[in-house]
């Protein structure tokens, strides 16, 4: 009957379109709730925030542009750190202004009056941007900062604190200038930055730390009692290169390898249970596997950047499923139940986390030697 009238038929044939569509959309939400069930025990803090997983795509070029922020949004990053706003960028762009200035002397001191701050108002586009990526993104978005000089740290954790941002990571990296100047007084001022910032910001602050500290154990504990609510551990700093044939130096596009992780290895596994912010492990994390190394160690999360270059943005989405499929087949509920398992803490072998390789060579030289035979 039903075929035999054409309006029925219509009527049938959109039923029957409408059945399909649920079906269809049963089967997306289906796979939205397996892919949602899966990715729940991906699920993590990071400095009170809440993360779908613990991937964060850290600072690089590639987070500058909203296009891009989007895929790495999309692929599964869990938050993103936008490139940081470097005090030379502030000069250069101060300066800039300054020149522009000098075109308009007249005007000048009446400006100057008016914007009191007109030497930093140069950064004003990467502030739009930053706010601009906060507003076209749902994940945590972090700002980075990187400067010299203590009132700049605090002007600009302000401004980007305005911005809408989630949290700010003070990306504490300066090469030694003055061979005069002790250790003592470098960490000594970057204490003293932090709990000036921390003391003028509401949202949370995490410090990007170079390895290049005498003791870094002992700073990132003075930074803990300072009250940083994160450390990334550690910044891949650029070195210059040196090009033989022209004898001229060069900076080359210094990306990690694979392997590299075993330093944030170390120093989670050294800090888990020792502090009270959370510890983000830092550089050369390229895998699913990788992700694991450092949690088992002790990380609450992990910046990726390197491994997003060299496999592009869709092994973001990779390294999350294999981190998955790793936690189904050792059968681990959460992120929880195998955090810091091999840290210092909880780990019982004795020589783990302190002179390892020299134990290792000591106790087994003739197997050592033999991965590396020399005739
Ligand atoms: C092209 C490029 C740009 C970067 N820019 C920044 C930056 O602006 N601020 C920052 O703190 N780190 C920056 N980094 C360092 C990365 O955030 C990261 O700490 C480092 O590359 C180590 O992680 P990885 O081994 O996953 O690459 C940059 C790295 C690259 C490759």
């Amino acid at each position: 009957m039903i075929y035999a009238d054409p309006l029925g038929s219509v009527g049938f044939s959109k039923n029957l379109f409408g059945i399909l569509i649920i079906i269809v959309e049963n089967q997306i939400h289906t796979n939205q709730n397996l892919k949602t069930k899966d990715m729940d025990r991906l699920k993590t803090t990071y400095m009170g925030l809440a993360l779908k997983n613990p991937l964060i795509m850290g600072a690089c070029n590639l987070t500058l542009d909203l296009d891009t922020a989007k895929k790495i949004e999309k692929a599964g990053a869990s938050a993103i750190v936008f490139k940081s706003l470097f005090e030379e960028q502030i000069n250069l762009e101060s300066l800039q202004m300054e020149e522009d200035l000098q075109e308009y002397n007249e005007r000048h001191a009446e400006m100057v009056n008016l914007f009191p701050n007109l030497e930093h108002a140069g950064p004003q586009e990467h502030l739009e941007k930053l706010s601009e990526l906060k507003k076209s993104v749902q994940i945590p978005v972090i700002g980075s900062l990187n400067c010299v000089n203590r009132p700049t740290w605090v002007e600009y954790a302000k401004e980007m604190e305005k911005t809408g941002i989630d949290a700010l990571e003070l990306n504490f990296y300066a090469n030694p200038k003055d061979k005069n100047q002790s250790a003592e007084t470098i960490e000594k001022e970057q204490i003293g930055i932090l709990k000036e910032i921390k003391s003028k910001v509401k949202i949370p602050v995490s410090v990007k730390l170079s390895f290049f500290y005498t003791n870094p154990l002992q700073i990132i504990s003075q930074m803990d009692k300072a009250g940083v609510d994160g450390f990334v551990l550690f910044n891949r700093l650029f070195q210059p290169d040196i090009d033989v044939d022209k004898q001229d130096l060069y900076n080359p596009f210094n990306l990690s390898q694979m392997g590299d992780y075993r330093l944030p290895v170390r120093y989670a596994g050294l800090l888990h249970q020792q502090l009270k912010g959370d510890i983000c492990s830092n550089t050369g994390i390229f895998t699913g596997d990788d992700m694991a190394r450092v949690i088992l160690a002790g990380a609450q999360v992990a910046q990726v950047v390197s491994t997003v270059y060299k496999n592009k943005i869709s092994h973001i989405t990779t390294m999350l499923k294999d981190l998955d499929g790793w936690m189904e087949k050792n059968k681990y509920e959460s992120l929880d139940d195998f955090r810091g398992k091999l840290s210092k803490a909880n780990t019982k072998d004795p020589y783990a986390y302190r002179r390892a390789q020299y134990v290792d060579l000591l106790m087994k030289p003739v197997e050592v030697m033999k991965k590396y035979p020399q005739v």
